[in-house]
């Protein structure tokens, strides 16, 4: 029995694309746990689509409201382009759920971010923004290293991605906020330019963004993403080319998307300590949505156990995000929190108005 007294979670799913079909095996590998009794998306096809091979025989729906007033569900999960964000959480709330999955970016602006938050907290709603390159067997390994105090207290933080900020962007600043024990950021500051990648307006990024974060324990993080990152993989790999730098007064150790990662510590005696991983397609497509969903079921089942990847942490990373394009636009510091937005101040049509072109290759 779980804390509701049923034996498992029921679990509805909106959106069978890419991603989608990813969370729906998320949940399927958890059957012991969850069922899934119902999904939705606007095209048939993509529902039949993405359980071809699956045991699981949902419901289908194509209008979500529907779907969430005949199945009250325990968990959704939403797996929908960025815009449509705001009104299935309202969905959520609506329909009484207790468990919300939803992908990155968590939103296209500051106030939605925030009021989403809110609205699950206010609602106790637990919710989870799919952060899952945590669960790669190289984050952990790092994870592991800096549990046990490998490389001595944790002084800086560097996230690279060559994609942009809305895109992998959003993942890495997360990552570093994890690496970092989720202390509070007090300060930002922030470089931007080129206004290509802003068109995209699912994944707006200006073309280049490079931010420093001072946080409450004394932390450095350095944020880069976009066409002038570093490249630790050549050109094969611009989506997973992603790199997390721990240094600590003793050493300093890393994990990639791609499974590697290293070491260089007090007990690795002068030599770097090289690791790898699974493969990131094996990892990313089997292994790291059905332990996100065990981290969603335990944190269900216990309110002391919250998600790695639980909402105030990614409004938190959010707000980051945002927080270095304002300090480059404004060439100030920005202190965090920062305040609600003020009608017509969105930070990317801004950054959209008034960033001059830029005439530089760029491949994302
Ligand atoms: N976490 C990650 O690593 C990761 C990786 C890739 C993409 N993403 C994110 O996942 C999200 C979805 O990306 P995707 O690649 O799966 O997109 P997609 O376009 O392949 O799939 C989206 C699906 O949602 C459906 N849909 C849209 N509006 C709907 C509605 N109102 N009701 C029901 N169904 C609706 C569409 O028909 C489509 O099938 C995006 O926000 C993207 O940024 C995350």
């Amino acid at each position: 029995m779980n804390k509701i007294g049923k034996s498992k979670y029921t679990v509805a799913q909106i959106g069978c694309g890419g991603r989608g079909r990813i969370h729906l095996d998320g949940w399927i590998k958890n059957s012991d746990r969850c069922e899934l009794v119902a999904i939705c998306d606007l095209e048939q096809t993509r529902m039949e689509e993405a359980l071809k091979g699956q045991k699981a025989a949902p419901s289908r729906y194509t209008d979500a409201d529907k779907m969430l007033k005949e199945m009250h569900p325990d968990i959704l999960c939403f797996s929908t382009p960025p815009k449509i964000r705001m009104e299935l959480v309202k969905l959520a709330v609506k329909h009484k759920v207790k468990g919300l999955v939803f992908e990155k970016p968590m939103a296209l602006s500051l106030n939605a971010a925030s009021k989403m938050t809110r609205m699950c907290n206010d609602n106790h709603i637990k919710a989870a923004v799919s952060f899952q390159h945590k669960y790669l067997t190289s984050f952990q390994k790092l994870k592991e290293i800096l549990d046990k105090g490998e490389i001595g207290k944790v002084l800086r933080i560097e996230a690279s991605c060559q994609a942009g900020l809305s895109l992998l962007g959003s993942h890495y600043i997360d990552y570093a906020l994890w690496a970092n024990g989720n202390s509070k950021a007090q300060w930002v500051v922030g470089h931007v330019h080129g206004r290509e990648l802003l068109k995209d307006q699912q994944h707006p990024s200006p073309n280049y963004v490079m931010g420093r974060i001072g946080f409450e324990n004394g932390v450095f993080a350095i944020i880069e993403c976009g066409q002038l990152s570093a490249m630790y993989m050549g050109k094969r790999g611009l989506c997973i080319d992603n790199r997390l730098t721990v240094y600590g007064a003793l050493g300093y150790a890393w994990c990639d998307t791609d499974g590697g990662w290293g070491l260089f510590a007090p007990r690795t005696g002068g030599e770097l300590l090289l690791g790898k991983g699974e493969s990131w397609i094996i990892q990313q497509s089997q292994l790291l949505q059905p332990l996100f969903v065990r981290d969603l079921i335990a944190w269900l089942d216990d309110d002391s156990k919250p998600h790695p990847c639980n909402i105030n942490n990614s409004y938190a990373g959010y707000e980051i995000m945002e927080a270095i394009c304002l300090s480059a636009m404004d060439r100030i510091r920005i202190d965090l929190p920062l305040k609600p937005q003020k009608s017509g101040q969105d930070i990317f049509n801004r950054m959209r108005m008034e960033l001059p072109e830029c005439h530089e290759r760029f491949g994302i």
